[in-house]
């Protein structure tokens, strides 16, 4: 049988393997809330503008909702030869309410009902995850405020180079996801145009109203060129790379946490609930949530990626390649939601061991500089000139294997005769830290300040 919906001109239904390229009812199904929230829109439109009758759209809209309750109830059938959402609720609305159902189509196609549908769509995936990125800001700065004073050492190159807290490392993952919001909030507003009424490319000839199926669907105003709304998808692609952002800040705490937990590390354990055994080494806790969370980046960037490639080269306007916009998107927006909750889960129940870090800040000469900046400071010597002093003071620790503050006071007059006992003052770690008061640096007093301000931000906000 050729098909209902388009077959006038068909003699024969498609092949088996036409079919089977065609079909997208399997993955387009989950855009049934949307699809049907446009299509009421649209009739009622219709109908104010006197386009279709009021009774046809009241029958419209109550068998859409009818629809709406049998596939939330589960008893609504899909069918593939009816290839996608948008011919299944159709069809659909016709077994229920006969010949009236056939006015819906009425100055639209399924090329602007799908982009409107889309955008609805992936509106609603940025305000959750836009909820979810709040809530792992949230516990990333609670645990920040409660070790804002915990010192741990801080790395370049993955050596140790100062002392720096535990609040303060996990602070700066708080500024990343502030900017992730951002650019998912900018995608968000970028994207908050109607394209319904655009019908097949270029428009239609009754006299519809945008504005109004706009505002009824929470739209800010209807897009302004017919082409562009049916074949627009940078919507998805930019919220795809907003996404893949967000994923590589997480994959790169991810990494943190892995290396933390190594026992060659040790600086922070999991919990039980956030931690796997081995079925052969029962001595073993393996990070796998971290390693997926760093892993899984692969397929929003993936998505992403994909659906660049998909859209480069096409010819305005609508084509059906741009079908391929969306199993990506949909596997990408639930990836990064599980990412984001597995790494709130994991912020709220790690837990520091601060003697470990403590010692590991100390370790390797973090605290070279903060002689080096005395020198500076109190002898007044040039930062270059200290550089080398200090330069030469870590090398006579560095010989006898001990730390800078065990060295005597005369080993290191031997290097700069005018340094004082006071010198002393500086050389721990919990010093450092503390002294590092510069806007955004890593004192405790500043965590606590910054920690605290986000939290005001974010309680606002929720
Ligand atoms: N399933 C299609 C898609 O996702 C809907 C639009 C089809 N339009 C068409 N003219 N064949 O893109």
């Amino acid at each position: 049988m050729s098909n209902k919906m388009w077959g006038g001109r068909f003699e024969t239904g498609p092949d088996a393997i036409m079919e089977e390229i065609n079909v997208s009812i399997g993955f387009d199904q989950r855009l049934y809330a949307q699809d049907i929230a446009g299509s009421k829109a649209h009739a009622s439109m219709l109908a104010a503008k006197g386009i279709i009758d009021k009774a046809d759209a009241e029958k419209i809209a109550a068998g859409l909702d009818t629809i709406l309750s049998e596939i939330e109830g589960g008893q609504f059938t899909f069918q593939r030869a009816l290839e996608d959402i948008h011919m299944n609720v159709e069809s659909r609305l016709a077994q229920l309410i006969g010949a009236s159902a056939g006015r819906l189509h009425t100055a639209r196609s399924r090329n602007d009902q799908v982009a409107t549908d889309f955008r609805l769509y992936v509106r609603d995936t940025l305000d959750t995850l836009d909820a979810q990125i709040r809530d792992l800001q949230k516990a990333l700065t609670e645990k920040a405020l409660h070790y804002s004073g915990t010192v741990m050492p801080g790395f370049t190159h993955l050596q140790t180079a100062q002392p720096v807290t535990f609040g303060h490392h996990l602070m700066a993952y708080v500024e990343m996801l502030g900017r992730d919001r951002g650019r998912l909030r900018d995608a968000r507003a970028r994207l908050n145009e109607c394209p319904l009424g655009a019908a097949a490319l270029a428009g239609t000839s009754f006299p519809i109203d945008r504005f109004a199926t706009a505002t009824a669907l929470g739209f800010d105003r209807p897009t302004a060129n017919s082409l562009d709304s049916v074949s627009d998808r940078d919507f998805v692609l930019e919220t795809l790379a907003a996404a893949s952002i967000c994923a590589m800040h997480l994959s790169r705490f991810a990494e943190e946490i892995v290396i933390w937990t190594s026992p060659l590390v040790g600086l922070i354990k999991l919990s039980d609930r956030f931690t796997t055994g081995s079925s052969i080494m029962p001595q073993k806790r393996n990070p796998d949530a971290a390693e997926l969370v760093r892993a899984k980046i692969g397929r929003i960037a993936g998505a992403f990626n994909g659906l660049l490639m998909v859209m480069k080269g096409l010819a305005l306007a609508y084509a059906k390649d741009m079908q391929e916009d969306k199993e990506g998107a949909f596997d990408a927006f639930s990836t990064l939601s599980l990412m984001i909750a597995a790494t709130a889960g994991m912020v709220r129940d790690m837990v520091p061991n601060e003697k470990k870090m403590k010692e590991a800040a100390g370790q390797g000469y973090s605290t070279a500089t903060d002689l080096a900046d005395w020198l500076v400071r109190v002898l007044g010597l040039p930062f270059r000139e200290a550089h080398h002093v200090t330069g030469r003071i870590v090398g006579l620790a560095s010989d006898r294997e001990i730390p800078l503050h065990k060295l005597k006071l005369e080993e290191m007059q031997g290097v700069e005769p005018r340094i004082t006992k006071e010198v002393f003052g500086v050389l721990s770690v919990s010093k450092s830290v503390a002294s590092r008061v510069s806007y955004g640096g890593t004192a405790p007093k500043n965590v606590r300040a910054q920690a605290k301000r986000w939290l005001k931000q974010l309680a606002k906000e929720g």
